[in-house]
C-alpha cells in the first residue's frame, strides 16, 4: 500500500472496506493521507479482568506457616476491577490513536465518540497524543430514547470529542452545515426564523429510530444525522475519510452520500455482513478480506442472469 491517496486518485474506488484488526490496517497507511477521522469504539475489549489484592498478616492462629515458624493469615482487602478495566481500556485505544494521529492530515479533524463514563479518561490520553491546544470541542449527543432511571437523572447522551492535527489550519466549513430551527422562531423575526441557525456544541437528534429505512440491525449503529453534520462541516468534497471502528458502516453511508472517499476498518464478521448489505449497489467499493457477494441481492440477481 505505497499511497493510499494515489491509489484512490487513479482508480474509480470511492470506497475500501477492510476485515482486519484496525492497528495492522493503520500501520499500513501513509503519514498525513487522511482528512477526517471518525471513530467509535466499543468499550468492551472483551478483556474484563477483576484482580483480587491480597495482604498477608502476621496472627496466631493464622493458616500458613512462615519464616522462623511465623504464623500468617491472607486477607482479601478489595478487587481492582474497575480501574484494571480503564488500564485495558486505554492500553488498546493508544496505540490505534498514535496512528490515526500520524495518518491525519495537517488540516485534519478527528471525531471520537464515545460514552459519559469515558470520556474523561480518553480525554486525558487524547490530550496527551494531540496536545490540549488541539482540542476544539467536546460535543454532547443528546437523544430521548428508552427508560428513565427514578434515582437519578436519566443519562440521555454520548460525547463527541474533537481534535484537529494544526489548530491554524483544519477545516471548519460553516456555510455547508445544515441550519436547524430556532426553538423561538417568533423572537428571532421572519427572515432569521426561515434560515434557521447553526447547531452549537449540543446535538438534539434521535437515536436510530427501530422502524426506519436506515436501521441496519447492528446493536450500536449511530445515526447517519450525526455523521452527515461531521462529514459536512469537517471536510471538503474530495477528501477521504476514515472510521477505524466501521460498525454498520455509517460514516462510510455519510461520505458516500457527500462525494467523499471513505475507508472502513471492522474485525467482526458480522460487521461486514452488515456492510455488504447497506453497499449494494455501490459501483467502486473495494473489499479487503471479505467476499461480499453472498449478502448481495444485486450480485445474486447478476448470477443467476449469468
Ligand atoms: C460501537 S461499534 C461502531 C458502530 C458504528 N459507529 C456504526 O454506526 O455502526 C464499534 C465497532 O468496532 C469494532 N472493533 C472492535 N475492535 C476492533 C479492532 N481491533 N479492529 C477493528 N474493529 C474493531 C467492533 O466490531 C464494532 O463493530
Amino acid at each position: 500500500m505505497a499511497s493510499i491517496k494515489t491509489f484512490f486518485v487513479k482508480s474509480n474506488v470511492i470506497g475500501k472496506i477492510f476485515f482486519a484488526d484496525n492497528l495492522h490496517i493503520l500501520r499500513e497507511l501513509p503519514s498525513e493521507s487522511v482528512d477526517l477521522i471518525y471513530i467509535d469504539p466499543p468499550f468492551n475489549t472483551g478483556k474484563v479482568q477483576q484482580r483480587t489484592r491480597i495482604k498477608t498478616l502476621r496472627c496466631a492462629d493464622g493458616d500458613r506457616v512462615g519464616f522462623q515458624g511465623n504464623r500468617y493469615e491472607s486477607v482479601v482487602v478489595g478487587t481492582k476491577r474497575f480501574s484494571d478495566l480503564f488500564d485495558d481500556y486505554l492500553a488498546f485505544l493508544e496505540p490505534r490513536l498514535v496512528e490515526a494521529h500520524r495518518v491525519l492530515a495537517s488540516h485534519g479533524s478527528f471525531y471520537f465518540h464515545v460514552d459519559y463514563r469515558e470520556v474523561h479518561y480518553c480525554k486525558l490520553l487524547l490530550d496527551s497524543i494531540f496536545g490540549r491546544e488541539c482540542f476544539l470541542n467536546e460535543i454532547i449527543w443528546a437523544y430521548d430514547y428508552g427508560g428513565r432511571a427514578k434515582n437519578r437523572w436519566p443519562p440521555k447522551h454520548d460525547n463527541i470529542l474533537l481534535y484537529v492535527k494544526n489548530p491554524s489550519e483544519y477545516v471548519f466549513n460553516i456555510e455547508a452545515i445544515e441550519r436547524i430551527p430556532y426553538m423561538a422562531p417568533n423572537l428571532v423575526g421572519p427572515e432569521k426564523a426561515a434560515r434557521g441557525k447553526t447547531p452549537t456544541d449540543t446535538w438534539w437528534h434521535t437515536i436510530v429510530p427501530t422502524n426506519s429505512g436506515e436501521k441496519t440491525g447492528y446493536p450500536t449503529q449511530k445515526p447517519l444525522g450525526i455523521l452527515r453534520r461531521i462529514v459536512q462541516a469537517s471536510s471538503r468534497p474530495d477528501a477521504l475519510v476514515l472510521d477505524f471502528f466501521a460498525g454498520s458502516g455509517t460514516t462510510g453511508a455519510a461520505a458516500l452520500e457527500l462525494g467523499r472517499r471513505f475507508i472502513l476498518i471492522d474485525n467482526n464478521l458480522e460487521a461486514l455482513e452488515v456492510m455488504a448489505k447497506r453497499f449494494d449497489g455501490v459501483d467502486g467499493i473495494e473489499w479487503v478480506g471479505f467476499d461480499p457477494a453472498p449478502y448481495q441481492k444485486r450480485t445474486k440477481e447478476c448470477k443467476l442472469l449469468s
